[in-house]
């Protein structure tokens, strides 16, 4: 890739620690030059003694805009002037933008996830959604499911103990949408629309956290790992014939989300998922 950089080029960048294994800067930087749009997007290792002064940095020079990841998506929150509604119930941020000098900072993570939903034809509406897990992930993604009126949710989680605490946070929250946390078990008999994995289990090869012959009826699976490509649960959704999908999707449209919010224009999406499957190799 050759970039030509110019007195009027845009620097955008991912502010985390670390960021030697990030997609980001491929995949943002295929986006600009296929939409020509004159920017540049570049890795940050930020300490976390210095997340302040790197917010500072932000308006000092200019940078138009920056991804967050960890172990920043929560501290960053008191550094801006602007959160936007749903970062701020999700109380991490992972996108913010630079306007003059005004920092903006959104979350697009369970945007993302919904979006990728998509190529299962779900939409949350008025669904029944079990989800498995109950840590940061869950947290975007049960605002964004909650937030697109899903009718029930789910929390299975090993320690029920911060499923419930979801519970007690969110249900006020959302009125709309029951949400509960429950034993999974309790949940077999039930017609489940979606089952999404949250946890971490299945990043390594691990044995599926929940037998899906347990469930009497179940529509959808989805898992939010994307490495492996396809986890143990996603393998016996294949054999149960269930239409799954796996976490590629989520880091896709996080990522389109994020370039939308920057440049108001709509993110080349096949140009970067070809970007991102080949860096999944
Ligand atoms: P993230 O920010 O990626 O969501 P996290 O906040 O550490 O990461 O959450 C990890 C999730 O995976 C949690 O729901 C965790 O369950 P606990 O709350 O009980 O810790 C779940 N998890 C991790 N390892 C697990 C395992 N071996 N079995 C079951 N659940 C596991």
């Amino acid at each position: 890739m050759t970039v030509s950089i110019t007195g009027k080029t845009k620097v955008y960048g991912l502010l985390g620690y670390p960021v030697a294994h990030t997609f980001s800067p491929p995949l943002h930087n295929a986006a600009f030059q296929a939409t020509h749009t004159e920017a540049v997007y570049l890795p940050f290792a930020v300490h976390p003694d210095d997340l302040k002064t790197a917010i500072e940095g932000i308006r000092s020079l200019q940078i138009a805009g920056v991804n967050v990841t960890v172990p920043h998506k929560v501290k960053v929150l008191p550094y801006l002037d602007e959160i936007t509604p749903t970062a701020k119930r999700v109380g991490a941020v992972n996108t913010i933008r630079n306007d003059q000098g005004k920092l903006t900072g959104t979350n697009t993570d369970g945007l993302g996830l919904i979006r990728s939903l998509a190529a299962l034809s779900f939409s949350p509406k008025n669904q029944t959604i079990l989800i498995l897990g109950a840590g940061g992930s869950t947290r975007s993604i049960l605002v964004a499911l909650a937030e697109a009126q899903a009718k029930q949710i789910f929390l299975v989680n090993r320690t029920m103990a911060k499923a419930q605490q979801l519970v007690e946070e969110f249900s006020p929250i959302f009125p709309e949408t029951e949400i509960q946390a429950e034993v999974c078990s309790n949940l077999f008999h039930l017609p489940i629309d979606l089952l999404l994995n949250t946890t971490s289990v299945g990043m390594k090869n691990e044995e599926s956290p929940v037998d899906l012959t347990q469930f009497q009826t179940l529509h959808h699976v989805a898992d939010i790992i994307y490495s492996p490509q396809q986890t143990a649960l996603l393998k016996q959704a294949e054999q149960l014939k269930i239409p799954f999908i796996n976490g590629i999707g989520m880091l896709l449209y996080q990522g389109c989300e994020a370039f939308e919010f920057w440049t108001n224009q709509r993110a080349p999406v096949a140009l970067m998922e070809k970007q991102l499957l080949a860096l999944l190799q």
